[in-house]
C-alpha cells in the first residue's frame, strides 16, 4: 500500500478493493461539522472544479461524517469500503480526516487553479490515526521582511496541509513594527518602514537604499484569524521586548535609555538599543501588549524576551536605581521585571504566556511555557522548573540556517557548519533523551522557525520552508520512522506541493563533499 502520505499516520490497513468518487461529491454530515465540510469543499472546487453536495443521512453518501466520541481531540478515522466514512469527536478531527483523504487521491487535489478530473478512485483502507504532540507549530519572522495577508493564508494553507496547528508571529523586531496599535500610532506610522535593507550577506556590507515597510491593520489580523481558525492553526502574536526594540525606539525615543535619535535598524543581528526600566516604559509596554493581545482573543501570547542586551542598562544611573530598589545584583534580571509584569496581566486577561528561554536566566512566572531555542538543554532546564515546552532547537527547527552544505544553497543567516538537512530534521527527538521520563509531559511539542532577514520573497520562504516542514510534520505527529520510507512517500508528496506551486528545495544538492 503506497498512499505516500505525510505525515505518515499512526495505523494505516490495506484491504482488497477501490471505491471511486465522482462530482458532484454527497456528503452527510450534522451542522456542527459544516465549516469543516466548507473548506473541504472550496478546496476540492478550486482544484478539480467539483461539487460538493449536502445529503442527509438516509440518502446514499459517498462520504459520511460519523461523530465518534472514542477519538481523541485531534484524532479520526477513515474507512474506504463501499462508500467513504470518516470517524471524529471533534472539528479538527474532521478536518484531519478530509486532510488525509485528500493526500489518498490524486497530486491534482491540491492544486490552485481548477483541473480536470474525471474520477478519484480510493483503495480500500482503514486509518486510525492521532497526534503524539499537541503543539504542532511554525513561527514566522514578519518583522525583518514583512509578508502580507495573502501570503500569511497561504501558509496557514500549508500547515494544515500537513496537519499542524500553530503559526507564531514575530509581529515586532530591531527592524520593522507590524501591527497597528492606534493609541500609539508611530508605531506602525515610523516603526513600520526601514530606509534600507543589506543585499547579501550582511558581513559583505552593501545595500540596496529601498524602503521595506508593511503592517497589519486590525482587519487584517481578523482575516488571519478567521482563516486560521477554520483550518484548526491557532495563531500565536508575538511582541518581542524589552530586546529588539530599534523600531519602537524610533518611533517613540523616551523609552530608551539614550538620547540618540534613532532610525529603524537597517542592520541584521542584534540592537544594543533596549528598553529602559522605567515605570512608565512598563506601563507603555503593557498597554501595547495587551492591545495587540485582545486583537488575538483567548490565544496564547507570546512575551519574547531573547537577545536583550544589558551595556544600557550598566551605563544607566536610572536602571541602577530600579536594579538597588529590586536588589538585583545582575543587570539580566532587570528582564525579569517585564516578563513578571506581562505574564501577570496577560494571563489575567486569558492568554496563556509563551517566551524564549532566555528569561530563565531571571524570575519566571509560574506557568510561562518556555521556547526553547538554544539547545534542547534549555528545554531540559525549563522542564525541570515545572514549565512547560515548546521544542525549537535551532541546530534542528531553524530553518534560516542552510538546508545542506552544498555550495549552491543560497545565502543564509550563518555560515557551514550551521546547516539543517531535511533528513537531519527528520531525526530529530521532540522528547530529550536525556528528559526524566516523570517531566515529560512538560514538551507540549516542537515548532520550527522561519527567522527572514535572508528570507525576502514567497519563493525564498517556500525553499527554506520545504521539505524540511514535511519531514517536522511527521516528527511531530510522532509517526517518523525509517528515513528511506520517508524519503520515497516524500517524493511523491512533493507532487502535491507541485500542484500547489510551492518553490520547494529539491531533495538533492551536490554538497562539498
Ligand atoms: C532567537 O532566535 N533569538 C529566539
Amino acid at each position: 500500500m503506497t498512499l505516500s502520505l505525510v505525515p505518515q499516520p499512526r495505523e494505516v490497513r490495506g484491504h482488497q478493493g477501490f471505491f471511486a468518487l465522482t462530482s458532484p461529491l454527497r456528503v452527510s454530515y450534522n451542522d456542527e461539522w459544516s465549516d469543516v465540510v466548507d473548506v473541504f469543499a472550496a478546496d476540492v472546487m478550486a482544484s478539480v472544479g467539483w461539487a460538493v453536495h449536502r445529503v442527509a443521512s438516509g440518502e446514499g453518501s459517498d462520504i459520511r461524517l460519523n461523530y465518534d466520541a472514542t477519538r481523541a481531540a485531534e484524532g479520526y478515522t477513515v474507512h474506504v469500503g463501499d462508500q467513504v466514512v470518516l470517524g471524529a469527536s471533534s472539528s479538527a478531527g474532521f478536518a484531519y480526516a478530509l486532510t488525509t483523504l485528500r493526500q489518498m487521491g490524486p497530486s491534482q487535489l491540491w492544486s490552485t487553479s481548477v483541473t480536470t478530473l474525471e474520477s478519484w478512485t480510493l483503495e480500500s483502507v482503514v486509518i486510525v490515526d492521532e497526534p503524539a504532540f499537541g503543539w504542532r507549530g511554525a513561527h514566522l519572522d514578519v518583522a525583518r521582511h514583512f509578508f502580507g495577508v495573502d501570503v500569511v493564508l497561504r501558509f496557514i494553507d500549508l500547515l494544515a496541509a500537513h496537519r499542524m496547528n500553530r503559526l507564531h508571529l514575530h509581529l515586532n523586531d530591531d527592524q520593522g513594527w507590524r501591527v497597528d496599535v492606534p493609541a500609539w500610532p508611530r508605531l506602525s506610522e515610523i516603526g513600520s518602514v526601514r530606509s534600507s535593507s543589506p543585499i547579501g550577506h550582511e558581513s559583505e556590507n552593501r545595500r540596496d537604499d529601498v524602503p521595506h515597510g508593511g503592517y497589519y491593520s486590525v482587519d487584517d489580523v481578523a482575516e488571519i484569524l478567521e482563516h486560521a481558525r477554520r483550518r484548526h492553526v491557532e495563531i500565536i502574536p508575538e511582541i518581542d521586548l524589552p530586546g529588539h526594540a530599534q523600531a519602537v525606539l524610533a518611533a517613540y525615543p523616551q523609552f530608551g535609555n539614550t538620547d540618540d535619535q534613532l532610525q529603524v535598524w537597517t542592520n541584521w543581528g542584534i540592537s544594543e538599543y533596549v528598553l529602559n526600566v522605567e515605570d512608565v516604559t512598563l506601563d507603555f509596554v503593557e498597554d501595547v501588549v495587551r492591545y495587540v493581545a485582545g486583537l488575538f482573543p483567548g490565544s496564547p501570547v507570546h512575551i519574547g524576551g531573547d537577545e536583550c542586551p544589558t551595556a544600557q542598562w550598566e551605563a544607566s544611573d536610572a536602571a541602577r536605581t530600579v536594579m538597588q530598589r529590586h536588589g538585583f545584583e545582575h543587570a539580566s534580571q532587570l528582564q525579569g521585571l517585564y516578563t513578571r509584569r506581562l505574564a501577570e496581566v496577560l494571563q489575567r486577561d486569558g492568554h496563556a504566556v509563551l517566551a524564549w528561554d532566555e528569561v530563565l536566566d531571571a524570575e519566571v512566572p509560574q506557568r510561562t511555557t518556555i521556547c526553547a531555542w538554544r539547545g534542547v538543554d534549555k528545554g531540559v532546564q525549563a522542564a525541570q522548573l515545572g514549565l512547560d515546552v515548546v521544542m525549537a532547537p535551532m541546530q534542528y527547527l531553524y530553518f534560516d540556517w542552510l538546508s545542506s552544505d552544498s555550495l549552491d544553497e543560497p545565502v543564509a543567516v550563518a555560515p557551514v557548519p550551521c546547516f539543517t538537512t531535511w533528513e537531519k530534521v527528520y531525526g530529530f527527538e521532540v522528547i530529550p533523551a536525556d528528559l526524566d521520563p516523570a517531566l515529560t509531559h512538560h514538551i507540549r511539542g516542537a515548532q520550527v522557525q522561519l527567522w527572514t532577514e535572508y528570507i525576502d520573497s514567497t519563493e525564498r520562504l517556500d525553499y527554506m520552508a520545504f521539505p524540511r516542514l514535511c519531514a517536522f510534520s511527521e516528527v511531530v505527529w510522532g509517526t517518523a520512522d525509517d528515513v528511506d520510507t520517508f524519503r520515497a512517500r516524500l517524493e511523491h508528496h512533493l507532487e502535491r506541493l507541485d500542484a500547489f506551486g510551492v518553490a520547494y528545495r529539491p531533495l538533492d544538492r551536490a554538497t562539498r563533499a
